[in-house]
């Protein structure tokens, strides 16, 4: 039976998973709404079986989709996943869940009240990378992890803006307190220092910082740092890398390092983590099994809480507990 999905948003990502989608056997890109029919009308050239929306609502009711993915910036979240929770339709959503903690809360009452099938777009989980990781850890002792994000300014619009991404805390270092908390477990307290030192003097508009550091105390007794900024001219450093008795294990965002007395091994990823993720969703749709899915809506929303923590930190000067 074929597997009908409808794509929300038109932007860079909705194609990445669009592009996916359709070479998965028995599924079938049915729509994209757009914010503009001329910009949903662009996104479906390709998809031979997708029509053009505007609105959420009318796709729904017209492609009645069996799983829809959300791909939108940060700050548009909210009334989507309400009309998908009270239809029932699973839906897997891009990160992060919001620009703050507010919309997801309600969000999550919802999924959870109802047991929906959803997804989060935390694709470093399903790298080679970070599953061997957390084979390897298993049989070490923990002491503390140094996680980074060292890059450039993402052009898109509302990336620059605190109330259209959140930050890049939020947005995109998100990624690496997401793996930080699939590989340590759960964070227990964070305290945070932000600046702005270049990028609102370089380009208009700029509102959100474009330094920042994060110390974190774990559950577990390990501490962890991540750091992140976005002033360099292009993207440099992604990474975690954990801190063990026996060495380091260094998950990069292409492969893994690990460094032992004596020896160095790597491991390059080979499969693809985006597949993994979509085949992973899709399957848990088709049969019920959510088992391959490694980051639901509940479970992002713990990564959400940490990185809202990590700004009111910032924002206060004082430490935060989760
Ligand atoms: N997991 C990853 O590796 C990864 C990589 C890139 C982007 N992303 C995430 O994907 C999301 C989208 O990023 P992008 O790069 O595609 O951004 P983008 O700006 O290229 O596209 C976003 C699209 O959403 C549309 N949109 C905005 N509000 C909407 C609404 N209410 N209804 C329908 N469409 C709406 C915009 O018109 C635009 O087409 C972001 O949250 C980003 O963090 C994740």
């Amino acid at each position: 039976m074929t597997l009908n999905v409808g794509i929300i948003g038109t932007g860079w990502f909705s194609k990445v998973h669009a592009d996916i989608l359709s070479k998965m056997e028995g599924v079938s890109v049915k729509a994209f709404v757009g914010t503009s029919q001329e910009k949903a009308e662009k996104a479906v050239q390709g998809y031979p079986s997708a029509k053009a929306y505007t609105d959420v609502a009318q796709m729904l009711d017209e492609t009645k989709p069996d799983a829809v993915y959300i791909c939108v910036p940060p700050f548009a979240h909210g009334e989507i996943e309400r009309q998908l929770v009270d239809r029932k339709i699973p839906f897997l959503v891009e990160k992060p869940l919001g620009v703050s903690k507010e919309v997801p809360q309600d969000i999550l009452k919802r999924v959870t009240d109802s047991g929906l099938i959803t997804s989060a777009g935390y694709h470093f989980r399903y790298t080679d990378a970070a599953l061997k990781a957390a084979e390897i850890l298993r049989e070490r002792k923990i002491g503390m992890a140094l996680g980074y994000w060292m890059g450039d300014m993402p052009q898109v619009y509302w990336w620059r803006k605190q109330e259209g991404s959140g930050g890049q805390f939020i947005e995109q270092t998100t990624h690496i307190v997401d793996l930080l908390r699939y590989l340590l477990g759960e964070v227990d307290e964070v305290y945070a220092a932000f600046a702005q030192r270049a990028m609102h003097e370089i380009h208009d508009g700029v509102t959100v910082h474009d330094v920042g550091t994060v110390t974190m105390k774990l559950k577990s007794g390990a501490v962890a740092t991540i750091s992140n900024t976005c002033m360099l001219p292009e993207s440099e450093q992604v990474g975690l890398t954990i801190y063990t008795e026996q060495g380091s294990v260094d998950v990069k965002s292409d492969k893994l390092i690990v460094q032992e007395k004596g020896g160095l091994a790597e491991y390059p990823n080979g499969a693809n983590p985006y597949q993994r993720e979509s085949e992973a969703f899709i399957h848990a749709v088709r049969t019920g099994d959510t088992s391959r899915i490694l980051s639901s809506y509940e479970d992002a929303f713990k990564t959400m809480e940490i990185t809202y923590a990590a700004l009111r930190s910032a924002e206060t000067g004082m430490p935060v507990k989760i």
